[in-house]
């Protein structure tokens, strides 16, 4: 895989995030997300939601990807592929990732160049960069 974003990529991208999903855990929302992250030496990790009795302890798909790959001490990323919808109901809208999941891909990403991948299917998809869906933001250079 060569590592610019094209179509051939997005749809790999989204196929992972798709299997991811299957995996999610989430009987209380029911809500089940996957996703897939492309790291900069062309590896595809992948992550789905883990929710909680306790409702504040559930994880985003997002995360659980971000936090898988830099536990394999990878941490360059050029993309993320999500994908999600209601457990019974199908995949009915296209997710963006929540605030939270946003500022921990800031952390370790360019938002000019990242692209998020918001997929209903491997063929009906957006793309932005996360300085559209994170602008002004907040990361490690406002610390130096
Ligand atoms: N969720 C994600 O995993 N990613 C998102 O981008 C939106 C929300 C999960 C969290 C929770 O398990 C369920 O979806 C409902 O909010």
């Amino acid at each position: 895989m060569s590592n610019t974003l094209d179509n051939g990529k997005c749809k790999c991208l989204i196929s992972a995030a798709l299997e991811a999903r299957e995996k999610a855990y989430a009987p209380y929302s029911k809500f089940k997300v996957g996703a897939a992250l492309f790291t900069s030496d062309e590896n595809i990790i992948t992550g789905c939601n883990v929710e909680n009795a306790s409702y504040p302890a559930c994880n985003c798909a997002e995360r659980t990807a971000v936090f898988k790959a830099i536990s394999m001490d990878k941490k360059s990323f050029e993309a993320i592929a999500i994908i999600a919808g209601k457990e019974n109901d199908g995949i009915k809208d296209y997710t963006s990732p929540c605030g939270v999941c946003r500022q921990v891909l800031r952390e370790f990403v360019d938002p000019c160049r990242f692209k998020v991948i918001m997929a209903k299917s491997m063929d009906d998809y957006k793309i932005a960069t996360l300085e559209e869906l994170l602008p002004l933001s907040f990361g490690p250079e406002n610390l130096e």
